[in-house]
């Protein structure tokens, strides 16, 4: 009897494993070559804060990565993405780029840490990634291996299946929006900007609290603000978009932190459009959960 009953439950938690592992079908998608998508995917990595995090530490301009990332489960370190074949993604397609960004995936089927932050970009277009892809694609190789990770022992990527399977359930089917100007913020707030990724409180596992969205959050240094509409108060539209252009907040304070690379390699090299677009989200949309 033990021995049927031991080997039934080896039989579920190994379909269960298969089950949270599925990698997703995806099918054939190139990168495209033309000026215009290399132009698009330019503004994009500064929108999307690709730069934030794998700028090289000593101040490099290019993304080879290196740098420390801190969280709660250990240092992670950005890997180098210039188009170096052996250690960088030169070798990629337009499929690897919609696989890591979209699904967490890496090229051979495994996950990705969510420090990528893969559960907000989902919501990309397939040609936002694909422009990203192109622009990456065009930069000079630079040969550069970031160190390993340094997480707490259990953290192995073993647990993210399962993981992903949690955050989606957990996850709402956030709104469209009938304001063209809002629904853009949407886009660069929830995806490209990732904001939530620091300003959403998260439980215990990691998985964001999405009933508080952008209610703020502690991080390893410091906290994120409450950046929901009944904290902002006296904030206008117009503070709003300036706040994102400079880090100047109305009362003539400065912004610092982790929120000062997000305005100097994300918020600032945004058109002034997208910046409004921005602030009619956060300021004027309903105020309820995930609204
Ligand atoms: C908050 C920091 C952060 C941001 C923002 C970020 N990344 Fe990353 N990225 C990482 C980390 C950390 C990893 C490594 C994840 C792992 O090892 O599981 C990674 C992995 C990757 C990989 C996989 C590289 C490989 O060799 O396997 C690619 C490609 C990538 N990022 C591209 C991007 C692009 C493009 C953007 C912007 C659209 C972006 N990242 C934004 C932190 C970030
Ligand atoms: C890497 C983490 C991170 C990301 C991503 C991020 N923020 Fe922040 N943000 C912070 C931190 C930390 C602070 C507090 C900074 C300080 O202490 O001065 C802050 C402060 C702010 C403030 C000031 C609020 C106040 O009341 O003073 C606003 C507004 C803001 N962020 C908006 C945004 C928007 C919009 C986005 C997305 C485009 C975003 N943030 C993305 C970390 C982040």
């Amino acid at each position: 009897m033990p021995l049927r009953f031991i080997l039934t439950a080896i039989i579920i938690l190994g379909a269960i494993t298969l089950w949270v592992n599925q990698p997703p079908s995806l099918p054939d998608y190139s990168i495209p070559q033309s000026d215009e998508s290399i132009t698009r995917g330019e503004y994009l990595v500064h929108a999307a804060g690709c730069i934030s995090c794998h700028l090289a530490p000593d101040g490099g301009e290019a993304l080879s990565g290196g740098q420390a990332l801190l969280s709660p489960f250990g240092t992670f370190y950005a890997p180098n993405i210039t188009p170096d074949p052996a250690t960088g993604i030169g070798n990629w397609t337009g499929t690897d780029f919609i696989g890591a960004l979209k699904h967490g995936r890496n090229p051979d089927g495994g996950f990705y840490y969510p420090a990528l932050p893969y559960r907000s970009y989902q919501g990309m277009t397939d040609e936002d990634v694909l422009a990203v892809a192109a622009y990456l694609m065009q930069q000079e190789p630079v040969t550069a291996t970031a160190p390993t990770h340094e997480l707490r022992p259990w953290l192995g990527r073993w647990t993210l299946g399962f993981w992903n399977r949690l955050a989606d359930l957990s996850e709402p089917d956030f709104p469209d929006y009938d304001d063209p100007q809002v629904e853009r913020g949407a886009y660069l707030a929830r995806n490209l900007g990732h904001c939530g990724e620091c300003h959403t409180p998260r439980s215990g596992l990691g998985i964001p609290l999405y009933e508080r969205e952008f209610s703020g959050a502690p991080l390893p240094e410091g906290e994120a603000d409450d950046i929901t509409r009944e904290a902002l108060g006296e904030w206008s539209e117009e503070d709003f978009a300036f706040f994102l252009f400079l880090g100047i907040k109305p009362d003539g304070e400065f912004v610092g932190g982790e929120m000062e690379p997000v305005i100097e390699h994300n918020t600032s090299t945004l058109t002034q459009e997208d910046r409004e677009a921005l602030a009619a989200f956060f300021l004027r949309r309903g105020n309820g959960p995930s609204e």
